[in-house]
């Protein structure tokens, strides 16, 4: 797959080891985020990937801030994106399963790198149960088309 990385001032090093774990995972990887530690402005980035992902550029994305929480917020406000912050396997097995979502977030200063990357091979390689929960991710677009 090609996936979408972005990440904040706050996620430097880990969006790195991520990024290598991803490749060696056998995916592509499309690096938007700062590989700099100067303070930067998350949204940028979260908008970013969120346009590259429901684009068609990028199969799918993470994103990696200090909490998860404001990529999350960000990527949401791009209209097609279903992100979420997670920091544990069972949500983001269930994030893809039932949600479908498209961006996956987490903290970097919330998560340490074993367990970010158990999370990134759980999202991965999850899929999209369908049926009762498609109908849900329709409403989703109702929502977004403002009925
Ligand atoms: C940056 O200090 C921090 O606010 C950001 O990385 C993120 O945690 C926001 O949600």
């Amino acid at each position: 797959m090609k996936i979408v990385i972005g990440n904040d001032h706050a996620a430097v090093a880990l969006k790195m080891e991520i990024m290598e774990y991803v490749k060696s995972l056998g995916h592509e990887v499309i690096n938007i985020g700062t590989d700099s530690i100067e303070r930067c402005d998350y949204p940028v980035f979260g908008e970013q990937a969120g346009r590259a992902v429901t684009s068609g550029d990028a199969d799918c994305g993470i994103l990696i801030c200090g909490t998860g929480v404001g990529m999350a917020i960000a990527a949401n406000k791009v209209k097609g994106v279903r992100a979420g912050v997670c920091s544990d396997t069972a949500t983001a097995r269930l994030m893809k399963e039932h949600n479908n979502a498209n961006i996956l977030t987490f903290g970097a200063r919330i998560v340490g790198p074993e367990l970010a990357k158990d999370i990134v091979k759980t999202y991965l390689e999850a899929e999209f149960l369908g049926g009762r929960h498609q109908g849900r991710i329709d409403m989703f677009w109702e929502i977004e088309k403002g009925k």
